[in-house]
């Protein structure tokens, strides 16, 4: 059975970026593959978090994987720093990952400007953990949103370096995937681009928001002047808006804007208050199964205790057969 490897950052909680580009191919994936999903706490450090809101960011997001629909009886979902192999296999990693390879990321350089003051060397070698992450588990697909795939090229880089170096075809190479197609990008409700924690948060739609928070987000996205002919193309704003509303609302109801705003008779107060009512019918019962899970301590903690268990089993495995293959055998 092919494997299949992804993560996320416990940065709070997780958008609709996160749901609609990752989680929801998690969840159709669990049925057919080997499955190991996991919340990227080591990534975290990057950052300096303080120790207590790490470990509730944690938790924050084992929630809201279970809520979504994802399964541990069918998935081996992980919490990253519980497996210490990952951390042995980036060191191996990054005697293979060059500087320069690293430091042409696009993600590095956008962190450097939006941070220059903490350019630390985790920051660097982020891509090597993340390679550490998938090829530990002898992954080949990788279900991830679009801004991760310069990331998955760079995997694939390393783990091909290895076996060149060491003569073997051990790793597989791994894909950026997505189960109903191309990777895709949820845009945020400003027009800028990804949808993001943090490029906006006023313009990013939590799993959790819900009442005038989820209001003000969706009334105050940025529209355009309305379309001034018949048939008019599109300004990013307004697809943006149609790309969200396609997310939660059903086909009649998006080709009835579709409609108005072909013979530009529609008004985009209208439609957000629909993308708002949809968008809020679609969220509830996942907020609600959150809170329930989040507050049930003892139900989380054997989620954890089983995946650690599990996710240790095939690391243990991989990182004996690689220090053979380095070389280390005494
Ligand atoms: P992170 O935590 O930034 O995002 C988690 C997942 O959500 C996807 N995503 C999006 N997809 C579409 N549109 C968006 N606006 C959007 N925003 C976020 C991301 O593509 C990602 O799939 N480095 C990773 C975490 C990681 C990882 C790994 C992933 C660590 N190791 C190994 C896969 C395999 C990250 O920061 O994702």
């Amino acid at each position: 059975m092919e494997t299949i490897v992804s993560g996320m950052r416990p940065t709070g909680h997780l958008h609709l970026g996160n749901y609609f580009g990752a989680l929801t191919n998690f969840i159709k994936m669990q049925q057919n593959y080997d499955c190991y999903f996991f919340v990227a706490d080591y990534h975290m450090l990057t950052t300096h978090p303080n120790p207590a809101d790490l470990q509730d960011n944690v938790r924050i997001i084992l929630s809201e994987y279970l809520a979504s629909g994802l399964d541990p009886e069918k998935a081996t979902i992980y919490v990253q720093s519980m497996v210490p192999e990952v951390a042995e296999l980036y060191m191996y990693l990054n005697m293979i990952t060059y500087v320069g390879e690293l430091e042409r990321t696009s993600a590095f350089k956008e962190k450097v400007r939006q941070n220059p003051n903490n350019v630390n060397a985790g920051l660097l070698t982020y891509p090597t953990l993340m390679a550490a992450d998938i090829i530990l588990r002898k992954a080949t697909k990788v279900p991830v949103g679009k801004d991760q795939q310069q990331h998955l090229e760079m995997t694939r880089d390393i783990a091909e370096r290895f076996n060149k170096l060491y003569k073997t075809d051990y790793f597989p190479l791994p894909q950026a995937f997505n189960f109903d197609g191309d990777l895709v990008k949820i845009p945020s409700l400003d027009g800028n681009g990804k949808m993001s924690k943090s490029y906006g948060e006023k313009a990013t739609v939590y799993l959790t928001d819900e009442g005038n928070v989820l209001k003000k987000k969706i009334m105050s996205a940025k529209t355009d002047e309305g379309p001034q002919s018949p048939n008019s193309p599109k300004s990013v704003e307004i697809e943006n808006l149609f790309s969200l509303m396609k997310l939660v609302s059903k086909p009649e109801i998006i080709q009835q804007f579709e409609d108005s705003y072909a013979d530009c008779s529609i008004r985009y107060g209208d439609m957000k208050k629909q993308l708002l009512a949809d968008m809020d019918s679609f969220l509830q019962p996942i907020r609600e199964r959150i809170k329930e899970i989040y507050s049930d301590e003892a139900y989380l903690n054997k989620v954890i205790a089983i995946g650690t268990e599990k996710a240790r089993q095939s690391a243990k495995k991989t990182i004996k057969e690689v220090r053979e293959i380095i070389g280390f055998r005494v």
